[in-house]
């Protein structure tokens, strides 16, 4: 499968390290699905990749993924130059022409740069479009939620997956398992509240500019009424950990308390390639069946399927 990036953030080092990593050892610890219609994990050749970063364009990707702020730690992993300079993206629709051409040869698109820039999200989408290349827009910006994007999309028979991955084993997915739980065992949920802090500039960017990712994380939990999500916190110290504090308080029997709190600790980009690596296999796979628009069997590696609130 040939795959271009659009950010050369933590989640892309940890996707093209992982790859090297599964290639080199075939392990298959930490893999959801070995084979995705045949494709394997290690069955994905990167064919070109985007940053706005001076240090990173003109680098090769596997030189460019350990360029500062990225702080997701080195595998102990060969890794073979990828022989991908890293070129110049674009920030607006000025240059979709651009890198429309630079995707030439790309199957798949995954769109990996920071959240809360809706236009250059779509930006990429468009220049995707153009060149006949499938989308997954891992950011928590709308655009498959877009139903003039998906109708474009499925329109010209290509696959459009998103928006806002849902970690492999994060607090969305974790949280809400909890919330069912209590539901499924017939207990009452009173209140619930998550705490979430990270060290990544995925962290910091998202401190500064929450605009699309509290709605985004509210889509991915059942019964968020009654749930409280405290803003995001960056520590620089964490690197590219996450820690996460969980809190349900419930009612059981004649209306007794039950209470749990829940302490999570991930490397987050690690979560973010766990299912990056699914969602790219299921794309190139729905492109090369011909299957436009929203590959259904995406919604649950996804917090804000089409459908949900922008
Ligand atoms: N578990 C997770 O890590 C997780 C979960 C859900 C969603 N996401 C989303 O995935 C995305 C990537 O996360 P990350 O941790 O790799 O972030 P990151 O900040 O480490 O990487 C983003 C990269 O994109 C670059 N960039 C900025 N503007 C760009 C542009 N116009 N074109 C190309 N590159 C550009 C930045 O310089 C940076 O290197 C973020 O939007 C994040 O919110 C992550």
């Amino acid at each position: 499968m040939r795959v271009a990036v659009a950010g050369v953030g933590n989640n892309t080092s940890a996707l093209v390290q992982g790859i090297a990593f599964y290639r080199h050892t075939g392990s298959l610890v930490g893999i959801h699905r070995p084979t995705i219609d045949g494709f394997g994990v290690g069955d994905i050749e990167f064919v070109a990749a985007f940053a706005v970063s001076e240090a990173k364009v003109g680098k090769d990707l596997t030189e460019a993924i350990f360029m500062p702020p990225n702080n997701f730690p080195r595998l102990n992993s060969e890794l073979a130059m990828a022989a991908v300079p890293v070129t110049k993206g674009l920030v607006d629709a000025t240059e979709v022409d651009r890198v429309a051409a630079a995707l030439a040869g790309a199957e798949v698109l995954l769109y990996s740069a920071p959240s809360g820039r809706p236009e250059t999200a779509q930006a990429y989408a468009e220049a995707a479009w153009n060149a006949g290349v499938a989308f997954i827009n891992t950011t928590s910006d709308a655009v498959a939620r877009d139903q003039m994007w998906m109708d474009r999309f499925a329109a010209a028979g290509l696959p459009l997956v998103g928006d806002d991955l849902a970690s492999q084993f994060g607090t969305s997915v974790v949280h809400n398992a909890l919330l069912r739980l209590v539901e499924e065992r017939g207990l009452t949920l009173v209140s619930s509240y998550q705490v979430v802090l990270g060290g990544t500039e995925d962290f910091r960017n998202l401190v500064e500019n929450p605009n699309t990712k509290k709605q985004s994380k509210l889509n991915a939990l059942s019964g968020a009424d009654n749930v409280q999500l405290a803003p995001l916190g960056y520590l620089s110290e964490l690197k590219s950990k996450k820690v996460a504090h969980l809190n349900l308080e419930a009612q059981g029997w004649a209306e007794t308390a039950v209470s749990l709190d829940v302490k999570l600790q991930v490397h987050d980009p690690s979560g973010a390639a766990g299912v990056n690596i699914d969602l790219i296999r299921i794309a190139a796979s729905a492109l090369r069946n011909g299957h436009g628009g929203y590959p259904a069997e995406a919604a649950p590696l996804l917090k804000s399927p089409p459908g949900t609130a922008i």
